[in-house]
Formats: structure tokens, C-alpha cells, sequence
């Protein structure tokens, strides 16, 4: 029997377009695999869907002014459009609120209640006496309880990067009316994931996944304590006990939950409603769910947990490649800053393949990596169009004009030609082995370089001189006919990334029906000689640097700047004494490392030189500022703060960043690191 492999990509949130930060974390990923291993003969079913409740969407919809409902209809089809311009193959791509959702989801809760795990517990909650409702974290702001800030979010201060409870604020208001809150009691159930940390510590320790994610599941592991699993809210799936009337399932609940239902109503749909059970019930499926580094808890620790504490022998996962971001020219994507490129707008211009050999060559796998225009422009013009598709065209126009469109034989192999053809059958295995681990970089890589090899062939054995002299036309057929081999292994090592293309090269070689064979079958596939070659097409097209230009111009014309009107200035806080600021010690620091804090989107640890010592600096930049920009960087550091604890890291200093929304570091340019800043 074929080995059944069920992939899936996180279900992106319907409140608004995905972005090139979503497709090169997981989907591009998980699309590549799942046709790469359908290419292998595997039954694989591709799985994903829209995550449409939560206070995310609420919130968006609220802002949007549009009913919740209206608002992930909108985006569920914006976003399921898109993945069908970009080729993601899913097989079924549902939705949360697909109302057969709501039975999972609460055949979960009453198994993990009956099991004893689930405790109700009565606490303070904020609440607008205006609205009528309790408030979620995100529907609210106040005054920081560390720095003061007056517009720190619900849930943790974009100034000083605090995270702290909604109910930790002062002065706490509503987002979007500005009334002020009250404390009021409400009962919310929580799930005892703390009785979870054996099972999940002994499951983990025999993953062989990537360092990092085995690392910081098992760090999560450690400090797991029970979570509230219900919200006061009219959106989301309800809980079915009488006493919870009025509350709905936390997102991250129902959410995971979410690629079970997918996959039953793709049964259902496929009219054979128990052969989701193959998937999900099956101890020898494969399942292998891929995400963006900041879903790693819910995948490795929370929904493995509920899937522990119920009944239903549901699959946990095998794999679970985890990306890290992808940042647009050096900062964080971002709708509301105007830091983004419009993906509709992109696919009118560009085509799909072009982008998904971008983001697959520069993927984000074992650290953050950058999209820029510029690499965009060299990528498409000097590999793809310069070296595949330069390959590929001469070599057909060449047969065209030359030998009559027809498929060349071969005669006697000299060294190189052995050699090429060993190169072709080397790289073929190579790019089976990066795409079954995951490696989009490295398979990028073998297609690009076998392309170059291709053409340092063709140039070498040069046959617009073979073809003068009639005694080489042995010669000639054997060059041309191990090129259009190298065609056609060409077409399967890049069918995974850039499909519509890879496809457009097989049927050039006038060849059928690749997608009803194999990798090995393909590999292997004779192109028949003397069969009559079909017309040769041109694959990619070039990008202007005046295109590049204009892009890069758009994007900075979009960016909001900061620059507010004076009456909005933050009030001056009340003056200090010469004597008291004369206590601050500010110093020259050079920063020598800079790293992302696990589990955290705005910590970086630093590690800075203050000339007489060093220091460990925890600072809540990361999310305006990319840790490897910092690294040389002279700034100015508060040297005699006291040190404190941030998430658990020690912090022995600061370092003086200006604004907020956008930041920047000071920075010291000649003087040397410890020098004395007055
Ligand atoms: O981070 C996100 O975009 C979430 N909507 C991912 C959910 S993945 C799954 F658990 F549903
Ligand atoms: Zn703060």
C-alpha cells in the first residue's frame, strides 16, 4: 500500500491578505513537499484552511465595520484566490467556521473535561459598563505598568516590550470607544497543560527536528501552567456546558483543531466521509505540519497536549518544519505601516514561479532571511531567465534550426560528456534528498547550478561548429541529445518549486502526462529519437531595472512615517535637577552579538563591549530592528542601571533607541566603546 503522508499549513487568519512572510514560511514549504512527494508516488493529502475566529478577527472586523461573518468571507476567499494564483495544491482548503467544526472541537473539550483536565476558575476581568462586554486583551489600552507608556496594548507594551496581564494596566480603556473599564468577576475554564509536561518532555526528546524548535518546545515544556481556554465573546465556537452560556473556545483552541475538520469535510465533500480515518487515526501516516517559527508552542506543546488528553488515537506530529520570518528590505512586514507589497498587485506583474523561486531560494529555514527587490530582479534575471531558461532555449532553438526539430541520437561518449551525464543523474538525487528534508535553499541550488553546468556543456562543446563539419555530426547528436536529457531532469528537479514552468520544459521535449508518473520514472524516461521536438517558448522574461526602480520607490512612498504633528508629541515629563540626571552613567557600547529571545517577537539579547567589561543587554527592539544589523553598532548604553530580569534573562543595562512605532539607535561613530557620553 502507498504510505499515506497528510501535510499541513497553518491556517492563516482571515483578516486580511496573506504575505510574502506567510508563503515563504508555510506554504511555498509545504507545497513543494507535497508535490514532490505525490511525484514519488506517496498518497499525500495537503490540508489547510481559513482560522476564522478569535478576538483578531473580531477586532479587524470591528475596525473594518463589517460583521465578523462578513469579514472572513471576504478574506477567506481574498486568500484562497491567492493561494490558487501562487499553485498551492492544497487539497481542500476549508474554514473554521465550516459548521461541522464545532462538533471536534467540543468532542475535545468534554473528553479532556471528562478526563479531569479542564477546571473553571472565577477572576477579575475588564469590562465596559459602555459596551456592555467584557473586553479581550487586544480591545484594550492603558498606561504601561513598567515604563509608563500611555498607549501600551492590552497584552504587552510596544515601548518597553513588558508582557503582563490586560489587568495589570492603569487607567485601562477601550480601544475602540475610549470609555473606561471596570474589574468584573467571570468564570473561565482552564486547561491543565502542566499535567501534560512528561508525556510531551518524553514524545519530544525522540524528535530529530530542528534544533531550535525541539529546543524551545522543550524549554516551553518546563514552564507549562494551565491556560484559560474560553473568552467572553459572541464569535467563536461555544462551549457546550450550560454555565458557559455567552463564551466561546480561545482561538488557539479551536484552531489546531481546525486541520482535523478540514480534513472530514474534505471526505465529505469527496463523498467517502470515513476516509479522513486514514489520515488522522492511522499510526502510519505521516503527518507533517509546517508554520512560521511563531506557531511552534501550539504545534509542539499545546495541540499535542489536547490531542494526549482526549480519546480519539488522533496522529501528533512527525515533522514539524518550522520556518523562521522573512523580512521585507530589512524590516518586518506590515499592513498597517504601509511596509508591504501587495500580492495581487505583484502577481499582475510577475509570475507565480518567479516568486516562488525568490522565496524558495532565499528561504527563511535556518534563520531570518530578507526579501528585497534587488535580490528579487537577480534571482529571476540571472539564474532563472540567465542561466535555466537561457539553457533551455538555445538548446531547442538550436535543434530547431539545426536538425530539423527532431531528437538527436547518441553514439560514442567521450569523458565529458560521461561526466555530464553523470552530473545530471548526481544532481537529480540530490534535489530528492533537499526536498525530503525539507531544503528548498538546497534544491534551488543543485537546479541552478546543474543549469550553469548545462551551459558551460554547451559552450565547451560549442555545436554551432559541429554542425559546419560534416565528420562530427556523431558529435554534434550526442551533445544536443544529452542536453535535452539535461531538459528534462531540469523539469523534474524544479517541478516542486516553479511548476508551471517545470511542466512548460517537459511538454517542450514533446513529452505526456508528467504529473501520472514518477520521480524515478521520469528520471529514467528515453526522449524517443527522431520524435519531432515541439516549438520552442521562452520561459521567463526579463525585469527591468527601471521595473526595480519603480517598485522600490512605491514601497517607500507607502511607508507611514512617524513624523507626528506637534500637538502630539508625548507631554514633557517634570524636570529633574542637574544632579539627578549627572547620576546617569551613559557610555559608548559597541554591540558585538545580537540574537532573537526565544518566544518572544521584540526581545533581543545583546552582548555589548562597555571597554573596561561586557555586558548582557536585553532590549525590545526586535520586532523594528533585525538583530544581525546590529552587530558593530556603537550606541549609547545606560551603564549603571540596575540589573533586572526580562522573560527570565538578565539584563545589565540599556540601550537608547528613539521613537516608537519606528526606531532608531543613536549611534556613536569614532569614539571608542566605554567612553563617557554627558
Ligand atoms: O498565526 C496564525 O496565523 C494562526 N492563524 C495560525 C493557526 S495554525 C493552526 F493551529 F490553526
Ligand atoms: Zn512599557
Amino acid at each position: 500500500m502507498k504510505q499515506r503522508i497528510l501535510i499541513t499549513s497553518a491556517l492563516p487568519y482571515a483578516n486580511g491578505p496573506i504575505h510574502f512572510g506567510h508563503i515563504a514560511g508555510a506554504y511555498l514549504p509545504a507545497d513543494c513537499y507535497a508535490r514532490f512527494e505525490r511525484l514519488l508516488g506517496k498518497d499525500v493529502l495537503y490540508i489547510c484552511g481559513s482560522d476564522e475566529y478569535g478576538i483578531a478577527i473580531t477586532l479587524s472586523a470591528e475596525l473594518a465595520n463589517r460583521t465578523p461573518q462578513a469579514h472572513v468571507d471576504f478574506f477567506h476567499e481574498v486568500n484562497n484566490d491567492l493561494f490558487k494564483k501562487l499553485g498551492i495544491s492544497f487539497d481542500h482548503y476549508s474554514r473554521t467556521t465550516w459548521h461541522g467544526h464545532v462538533e471536534v472541537v467540543q468532542a475535545f473539550f468534554n473528553d479532556l473535561n471528562a478526563a479531569g483536565y479542564i477546571e473553571p476558575k472565577v477572576e477579575n476581568h475588564l469590562f465596559s459598563e459602555e459596551e456592555n462586554r467584557f473586553l479581550a486583551d487586544r480591545y484594550v489600552i492603558g498606561i504601561c505598568p513598567k515604563c509608563g507608556y500611555d498607549k501600551a496594548r492590552g497584552d504587552e507594551c510596544s515601548k518597553c516590550a513588558a508582557s503582563y496581564e490586560a489587568t495589570d494596566l492603569k487607567n485601562p480603556k477601550s480601544k475602540l470607544t475610549g470609555s473606561s473599564l471596570i474589574l468584573k468577576p467571570s468564570k473561565h475554564w482552564y486547561l491543565r497543560f502542566d499535567k501534560f509536561k512528561d508525556e510531551l518532555t518524553k514524545w519530544i526528546e525522540k524528535k530529530a527536528w530542528k534544533e531550535n524548535v525541539v529546543n524551545f518546545a522543550k524549554e516551553y515544556i518546563k514552564e507549562l501552567k494551565p491556560r484559560a481556554i474560553t473568552r467572553d465573546s459572541a464569535w467563536g465556537v461555544p462551549i457546550p456546558l450550560k454555565e458557559a452560556a455567552g463564551k466561546v473556545f480561545y482561538v488557539w483552541f479551536d484552531a489546531p483543531i481546525g486541520y482535523i475538520s478540514a480534513t472530514k469535510e474534505w471526505a465529505e465533500l469527496n463523498k467517502k466521509p470515513e476516509s479522513w480515518k486514514n489520515y488522522w487515526l492511522d499510526p502510519k501516516t505521516k503527518l507533517v505540519q509546517f508554520i512560521g517559527k511563531d506557531n511552534i508552542p501550539f504545534h509542539t506543546v499545546f495541540f499535542p497536549a489536547m490531542i494526549m488528553g482526549q480519546k480519539q488515537p488522533y496522529k501528533l506530529a512527525d515533522e514539524v518544519p518550522a520556518n523562521e520570518f522573512l523580512m521585507l528590505e530589512g524590516r518586518q512586514f506590515s499592513k498597517s505601516d504601509g511596509w508591504y507589497i501587495d500580492l495581487s498587485d505583484f502577481l499582475q506583474k510577475y509570475s507565480a514561479d518567479q516568486i516562488r523561486y525568490a522565496l524558495a531560494s532565499n528561504a527563511p529555514e535556518n534563520q531570518d532571511a530578507d526579501f528585497t527587490w534587488k535580490d528579487f530582479q537577480m534571482r529571476c534575471n540571472s539564474e532563472l531567465l540567465g542561466k535555466l531558461g537561457n539553457f533551455v532555449n538555445r538548446t531547442l532553438v538550436f535543434i530547431k534550426n539545426n536538425l530539423e526539430q527532431k531528437v538527436p541520437y547518441k553514439k560514442h561518449l567521450e569523458e565529458i560528456d560521461k561526466a555530464f551525464l553523470l552530473e545530471i543523474s548526481l544532481s537529480i538525487d540530490a534535489a530528492k534528498e533537499a526536498y525530503s528534508h525539507f531544503k528548498l535553499r538546497k534544491a534551488s541550488q543543485v537546479l541552478i547550478e546543474l543549469a550553469q553546468k548545462a551551459n558551460i556543456y554547451f559552450d565547451y562543446k560549442k555545436p554551432w561548429l559541429l554542425v559546419k563539419d560534416h565528420s562530427k555530426k556523431d558529435e554534434l547528436n550526442t551533445t544536443l541529445s544529452l542536453c535535452l536529457d539535461c531538459i528534462k531532469a531540469l523539469s523534474l528537479i524544479a517541478y516542486p518549486i516553479i511548476p508551471k514552468t517545470a511542466l512548460e520544459m517537459y511538454e517542450m521535449l514533446e513529452l505526456k502526462n508528467f504529473l501520472e508518473k514518477k520521480w524515478d520514472e521520469i528520471k529514467n524516461e528515453v526522449i524517443v529519437v527522431g520524435s519531432k521536438l515541439a516549438e520552442p517558448k521562452i520561459l521567463f522574461r526579463k525585469i527591468e531595472d527601471k521595473e526595480i526602480e519603480e517598485e522600490i520607490l512605491k514601497l517607500k512612498a507607502c511607508k507611514k512615517e512617524v513624523n507626528l504633528p506637534t500637538s502630539s508629541f508625548t507631554e514633557l515629563k517634570n524636570s529633574i535637577a542637574f544632579d539627578d540626571f549627572e547620576k546617569i552613567d551613559l557610555r559608548v557600547g559597541q554591540i558585538l552579538k545580537a540574537e532573537n529571545v526565544a518566544n518572544s517577537k521584540k526581545l533581543l539579547k545583546l552582548e555589548v563591549d562597555l571597554g573596561f567589561e561586557k555586558r548582557q543587554i536585553v532590549s525590545g527592539i526586535a520586532h523594528k530592528i533585525k538583530a544581525d544589523t546590529l552587530i558593530g553598532k556603537k550606541v549609547i548604553v545606560v551603564a549603571n542601571l540596575k540589573p533586572a530580569k526580562i522573560m527570565g534573562i538578565e539584563s545589565q543595562g540599556m540601550v537608547l533607541a528613539a521613537g516608537n512605532e519606528e526606531l532608531e539607535l543613536p549611534s556613536i561613530q569614532n569614539l571608542p566603546a566605554g567612553t563617557i557620553v554627558s
